[in-house]
């Protein structure tokens, strides 16, 4: 299954957001920890680089991912830049007060020329929606300036924001539509609520979550859906639907599991955290998933690199077109 999603005005936010790039020291590009290579838009390194801009990686919602596969992610962002980008990577939760006020921190340190009145340092957060970036600019401001919300393209409009006399940020156009290449990603980004709900379809991304979870951590589900932990080894993703099911009491007309309620019970399980602290993806399981996709298109495994074309990425990968299926459908004249 792949996710129905058209990244609408996606050249339109690159030009916005290259405009914005020119008057910024430092990017803070703000990724969901639990997916940092799915949540992550090539666009912005390809941007940020291309002017030079250092960029501080935020792995955020850390509170809810596993916190091994975070630390490998961690070293291996810093470890992959290139040679003279600079690049720091962090592991936090933006709910968190003391650890927003790291950003700050780790921020002035990649552009430690500008840090007086003079010459504040002008930061643009950057991402994907519903990563956290509105969470993150009300923190660092201590009031309510970006609206949060758990469906995707809450942020609108422009903003410059003055935190201190030492510190600007800018906010959209930071936000940038995630860029699906892999049908695999599409789903992490469904399953942790990125892509908005009219993109998918429950029970398909809640399956597609099952399999990894059946995969790598057995011992959450059998915890929090009172499976043992044998029968759990027999399942697959659509029988682990009807077994959250059937533990719960999910039943339709003539005794048939509610597929349906159980799917949300799982994706809501997940993304809540009431399951546990989960990863669906590693550095290590990332690149075994773009060699295999590498190897079906039958060309080498290349980089994390932005495309080097506007073609939405829809058209280049096999998705899906549909239009209308992105974030919240109806507000987007007010993309990019
Ligand atoms: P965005 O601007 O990038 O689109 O994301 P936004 O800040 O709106 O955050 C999206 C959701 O993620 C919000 O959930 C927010 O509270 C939550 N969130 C942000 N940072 C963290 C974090 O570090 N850890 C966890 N667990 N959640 C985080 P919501 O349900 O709409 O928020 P709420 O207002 O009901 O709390």
């Amino acid at each position: 299954m792949s996710i129905g999603w058209f990244p609408g005005h996606m050249a339109s936010a690159r030009k916005q957001a290259a405009q914005t790039l020119a008057k910024v020291d430092v990017v803070v590009e703000v990724i969901d920890a639990r997916l940092p290579g799915a949540s992550s838009n090539p666009m912005i390194d390809a941007l940020r680089r291309h002017r030079q801009r250092p960029c501080l990686k935020v792995l955020n919602k850390a509170d809810l991912a596993d916190p091994q596969a975070t630390e490998a992610w961690v070293r291996a962002l810093t470890e992959s830049a290139a040679r003279g980008d600079k690049v720091e990577a962090v592991a936090l939760s933006c709910r968190k007060p003391g650890d927003v006020a790291r950003v700050a921190r780790l921020a002035h340190a990649l552009a430690p020329h500008r840090d007086s009145a003079l010459k504040p340092l002008r930061v643009m957060v950057m991402g994907i929606p519903n990563v956290g970036k509105s969470t993150l600019i009300n923190a660092l401001a201590k009031r309510r300036i970006a609206k949060v919300g758990d469906e995707p393209a809450v942020t609108k409009s422009q903003q410059r924001i003055d935190i201190s006399d030492r510190l600007v940020l800018f906010d959209t156009p930071g936000l940038l539509w995630p860029l699906i290449e892999h049908p695999s990603d599409g789903l992490m980004l469904a399953a942790s609520h990125a892509v908005g709900v009219n993109a998918y379809i429950d029970e398909e991304v809640a399956t597609a979550l099952g399999e990894i979870l059946l995969e790598r951590y057995p011992a959450l589900l059998a915890r929090r859906y009172g499976l043992a932990p044998d029968a759990l080894r027999s399942l697959d993703g659509p029988a682990l639907i009807d077994a959250i099911a059937q533990r719960r009491g999910y039943v339709l007309k003539g005794a048939l599991p509610d597929r349906g309620k159980a799917a949300l019970a799982l994706l809501d399980d997940y993304r809540s955290g009431a399951l546990g602290r989960i990863s669906l993806e590693t550095p290590a399981s990332r690149a075994q998933m773009r060699a295999a996709a590498a190897a079906a298109a039958d060309e080498p495994a290349a980089a994390d690199e932005p495309a080097a074309t506007d073609e939405p990425a829809a058209t280049r990968t096999g998705l899906r077109r549909a239009r209308a299926t992105g974030p919240r459908t109806g507000e987007d004249d007010d993309r990019g």
